[in-house]
């Protein structure tokens, strides 16, 4: 017995309520293949005597019809909502920063870009000639001491002795053989020293290499240069000073040393070395013999970040922990 008069109706109430939100559930009570109402109805029309199937088969059919044609139509308008429901709040989704020490390299070749300055990168593995012989630091010189230094037991083609840099001043000279003065450069970049760590001391650290070198660069342009990067670094705040000191490679040779109310309680950190480039450099690059004058410094890198962001321990800049590097 199938009354296909009430199952159009049920049918056509059901249809009545359909909307994009219900179509899976109305899709399940009409056609469902345990007992939506049409699935029943189609398995009662298979018990009916032929006579009768004849004339309720058809008109199933032309329901079941009815029903898949306005299923598609909702699905279809709602097509793009589909795609993309705008009410679904999104997937958080953690996005990288720059290493605080990548940051404080760009921050300063930032300020000293404005200031005509220019980078170059060098050789991590250096010879002997350039990172000591022609700064300055003859062999068996006790400055070379200086630097505590990795030697690396093979020697390059030319039978030179090799090692890692112990600082980016060898830069100084492999620029100049290949350009000529007037030029501001910055050469950053990783040093190493064959030193036991501590909070302060690391055996691998990266430094900021600064040159300039015309025909009247004079120790007041160089005082000024650091006066004007230090602060507009550090903030206005902060206090410059300059200290005597000793570089093979400079000749007077300084220290500049800051103070800023907020680190360590405006106490003077020593942050970088200088001087008046040696003449003994200038002819190790060739330059013809006081043509030239020029100033130079080397700080690290690695002071600067951990001064600006107060980094208590120069390890946790190459640990690469992630709830440290987070923070920046
Ligand atoms: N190279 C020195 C060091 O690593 C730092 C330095 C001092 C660099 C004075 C310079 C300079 O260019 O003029 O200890």
């Amino acid at each position: 017995m199938i009354d296909i008069a009430d199952i159009t109706k049920e049918v056509e109430t059901l249809l009545s309520g359909l909307t994009f939100q219900n179509t899976e559930d109305l899709k399940v009570s009409l056609l469902g293949r345990k007992d939506g109402v049409l699935t029943s109805a189609f398995r009662a029309l298979r018990e009916l005597p032929e006579a009768e199937k004849r004339v309720v088969g058809p008109q199933l059919s032309a329901l079941r019809e009815k029903v898949e044609v306005a299923l598609k139509a909702v699905l279809d308008q709602h097509a793009d909502a589909q795609i993309v429901d705008l009410t679904l709040t999104a997937i958080p989704c953690e996005t990288g920063t720059l290493h605080p020490l990548t940051q404080t390299q760009q921050e300063l070749e930032d300020i000293f870009k404005r200031l005509g300055f220019v980078s170059y990168l060098g050789p991590e593995v250096e010879t002997e000639f350039y990172n000591f012989t022609a700064l300055n630091i003859p062999e068996n010189h006790p400055a070379r001491d200086m630097w505590d230094t990795f030697y690396i037991k093979q020697r390059n083609t030319k039978g030179e002795r090799l090692l890692l840099r112990t600082h980016t001043s060898p830069m100084q000279v492999r620029f100049m053989q290949q350009h000529k003065p007037p030029f501001a450069v910055l050469f950053p970049g990783v040093v190493y020293r064959h030193e036991a760590t501590d909070a302060t001391h690391e055996h691998t650290f990266q430094q900021l290499e600064g040159l300039v070198v015309g025909e009247n660069i004079s120790f007041a342009q160089m005082s000024w240069t650091f006066e004007t990067v230090l602060k507009q670094y550090f903030g206005s705040q902060t206090k410059v000073k300059m200290m005597p000191s000793f570089f093979p490679f400079t000749e007077p040779s300084a220290e500049v040393a800051i103070s800023h109310p907020d680190f360590r309680g405006g106490k003077w950190l020593e942050l970088l070395g200088c001087g008046m480039v040696n003449q003994k450099v200038f002819e190790a690059a060739g330059y013809p013999k006081g043509k030239y004058t020029g100033f130079a410094f080397g700080s690290g890198l690695t002071r600067f970040a951990m001064m600006k962001y107060k980094i208590p321990d120069i390890r946790m800049l190459s640990e690469n922990k992630i709830e440290f590097l987070k923070q920046f």
